[in-house]
């Protein structure tokens, strides 16, 4: 890529972000504590001390960051759509394991196992490739500079204004983590047959509220899941998470047909998650809930689950796109901003921490 596509990329990112740019000199640096959080819904302690982040936290020692990140992921998408959701993914099963520290991206090794084989994400993580070539990029424009956990960040907002979302300023200065957690991948990731108890509780562990949940719940919007993921639900058997009263038989069997066919295999033949507007980033999710036409036993739950007032926040997101915008930049950027104290550095390959050197 030359210096061209750059400058070329940059200007389409300004116009695109003139809005969110003319504000940043307005908005002061903010101290991440864990102060913000109630304490007693914290489940790792360290969450939040020590690293604070900010706006335009490159734009002196690498203004061309976000220019060239957006354009990796521009190219990616429009080689693959589903790719946007795929990168909207990472950043979100980053953040749930030990804050945003680009954990999820260590490879494994002889001496440690890593995330990449906990069930929310063996065969199902895509997009790894795409960081890489990133980070290859930026490690030639400016060396050990840049943090993949921000990259993920970064991509993860890119890919929701590509696919026709919002776009907002993302807060920066992640650190790479230097090890990672299997277990906490497991335990901390909401699952796809989740009850609505147990996904608000996932989320509330990082301070994140109801709203939040409902409204990054609407990053399913797009992509698509594998069947074996929604199995369960798909026979309209009730007690199923997701399968209220109001479940929609003729949605279900659809379903049925595609994951019970002669080709299909539930490891691999996939579903839309928003299979009315599957691609575009919009707030027909919850339109689609509210027919009873949500993918996953955890889409569902959100307007049959235990918990009425998920309900009320889907039909107002329904009715409402600017709502359901607004809230969700506001819960992207409160997940961006959970970061764990301890000590991190700027990986000059995200799969591997750097050598020590001797
Ligand atoms: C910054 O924000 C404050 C409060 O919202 C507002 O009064 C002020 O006019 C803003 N300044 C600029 C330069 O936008
Ligand atoms: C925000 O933080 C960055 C990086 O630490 C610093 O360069 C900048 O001056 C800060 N801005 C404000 C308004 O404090
Ligand atoms: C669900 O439906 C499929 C296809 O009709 C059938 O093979 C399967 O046994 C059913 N599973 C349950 C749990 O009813
Ligand atoms: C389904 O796909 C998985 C993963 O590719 C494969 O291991 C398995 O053998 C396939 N099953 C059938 C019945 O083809």
């Amino acid at each position: 890529m030359g210096k061209k596509l750059y400058l070329l990329a940059a200007v389409v990112y300004l116009l695109n972000f003139s809005a969110a740019f003319a504000m940043i000199n307005n908005i002061s640096n903010k101290t991440i504590s864990s102060n913000n959080y109630p304490k007693e819904e914290c489940i790792n302690d360290d969450i939040g001390a020590t690293i604070i982040l900010s706006f335009g936290f490159y734009l002196n020692t690498c203004p061309e960051a976000e220019p060239i990140i957006f354009s990796w992921v521009e190219k990616a998408v429009s080689d693959d759509p589903r790719m946007a959701a795929s990168l909207l993914r990472l950043h979100f099963h980053d953040c749930f394991v030990n804050g945003c520290d680009a954990s999820v991206l260590l490879d494994d090794t002889p001496d440690f196992v890593g995330e990449k084989t906990a069930a929310p994400n063996a065969n199902s993580l895509r997009g790894f490739e795409v960081i890489d070539a990133i980070k290859a990029d930026l490690e030639y424009v400016c060396p050990q500079t840049v943090s993949c956990a921000d990259i993920l960040a970064i991509a993860a907002r890119d890919s929701v204004v590509l696919t026709g979302g919002p776009g907002w300023e993302v807060e920066m200065g992640r650190k790479d983590s230097l090890s990672g957690s299997k277990s906490a991948a497991n335990n901390n990731i909401p699952g796809p047959n989740s009850d609505l108890p147990t996904l608000l509780s996932k989320f509330q562990n990082f301070g994140l509220t109801l709203q939040d949940m409902v409204a990054l719940s609407g990053a399913h919007t797009m992509g698509k899941a594998r069947c074996s993921t929604f199995i369960s639900r798909i026979n309209g058997t009730a007690g199923i998470a997701g399968n209220g009263p109001d479940v929609n038989l003729e949605y279900l069997q659809s379903l049925q047909q595609l994951c019970f066919s002669p080709e299909s295999n539930a490891s691999t033949t996939l579903a839309e998650l928003d299979h009315m507007t599957p691609a575009t980033f919009d707030n027909q999710y919850y339109v689609n809930l509210i027919s009873g036409e949500g993918l996953l036993g955890s889409d569902q739950v959100l307007v049959s689950g235990e918990v009425e007032e998920t309900r009320g926040i889907v039909e107002a997101y329904a009715d409402d796109v600017d709502a359901f915008f607004e809230d969700f930049k506001r819960a992207m950027m409160k997940m961006g901003s959970i970061v764990q104290k301890g000590d991190g550095e700027i990986r000059r390959n995200c799969r591997a921490v750097n050598q020590v050197q001797l």
